[in-house]
């Protein structure tokens, strides 16, 4: 059984695994912390890390971006594996993480969902074909509530495709400010807001006579926290060093 301390647990995504953990054999969260206090779950929720006490074998983190140091230093004192799943980090955080990664495991994916990041491996190979005769144009959409635009699993496509090019490759964001002609060696990102949806992403290779689509639905916030149980189960007892859902893939392809 894998203990966690979940960080964000009153959130949308910490309600999930909390739910997903209830009554599991396999996991148990031993404590959370927010800055909302609450006492419905069957855990102490901790407003102040440093009043936690219980035992665990790893760090889930749904939370906000400006939450993520705090954390960052707790999971480094408790000397314990931090899964960062909360995105739109900071670049001064990102560099923490990997500094951490020295110290502590960690483990980061803007994105936990299994689907996504084989999305991302098959982005990579649809790059090495099609490009530079293909332009590449990702669009994501999101329910109305997300703060973060476009989102990090947009970028995480993004910043595997571009792994591939050789040349400098430019992320073009919003058009309306830019109003040029396409370039060869750009990535246009493009987002949608609305209602309840939990997070759409496609991949768009495209030429003069022929559109490659690849996308990805996520049709439950579940996907996410299944990917985060299947990186606890993957982190824990792990050695130091920095982690990501590759890894995790790499043992399903017996790489
Ligand atoms: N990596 C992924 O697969 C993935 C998937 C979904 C969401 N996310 C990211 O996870 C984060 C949380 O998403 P959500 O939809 O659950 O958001 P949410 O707003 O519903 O929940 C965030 C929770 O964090 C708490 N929080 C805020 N500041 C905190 C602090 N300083 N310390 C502790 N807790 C704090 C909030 O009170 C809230 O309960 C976001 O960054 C989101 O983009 C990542």
């Amino acid at each position: 059984m894998v203990k966690i301390f979940l960080n964000g647990c009153c959130g949308r995504m910490g309600k999930a695994i909390a739910a997903l953990c209830y009554n599991n054999p396999d996991y148990k969260i031993v404590a959370g912390g927010d800055i909302i206090e609450n006492n419905t779950y069957d855990f102490p929720v901790y407003t102040s890390l440093n009043e936690c006490t219980e035992e665990f074998d790893v760090i889930i983190d749904f939370s906000n971006a400006k939450a993520v140091p705090t954390i960052l230093e707790f999971a480094l004192n408790r000397k314990k594996p931090f899964i960062c799943c909360t995105t739109a980090l900071s670049d001064e955080t990102v560099a923490s993480i990997l500094k951490a990664s020295e110290t502590i495991p960690v483990f980061k994916s803007a994105n936990m969902s299994l689907g996504i990041n084989m999305m991302v491996e098959l982005c990579k190979q649809a790059t090495r074909i099609l490009y530079p005769e293909f332009d590449i144009e990702i669009v994501e959409a999101h329910h109305n509530r997300k703060l973060d635009a476009p989102s990090g699993t947009a970028i995480m496509i993004a910043n595997g495709i571009k792994e591939e090019i050789d040349e400098n490759v430019e992320y073009v964001y919003d058009r309306h400010s830019v109003n040029k002609a396409r370039s060869k060696n750009e990535i246009g990102i493009s987002s949608i807001r609305g209602g309840n949806i939990v997070g759409e992403h496609s991949a768009m290779f495209i030429s003069d006579e022929e559109i490659v689509t690849i996308s990805h639905s996520a049709q439950t916030r579940d996907v996410f926290a299944k990917g985060a149980l299947t990186a606890a189960k993957f982190m824990a007892g792990k050695d130091k060093g920095y982690y990501t859902m590759s890894d995790v893939i790499a043992q399903y392809i017996g790489e």
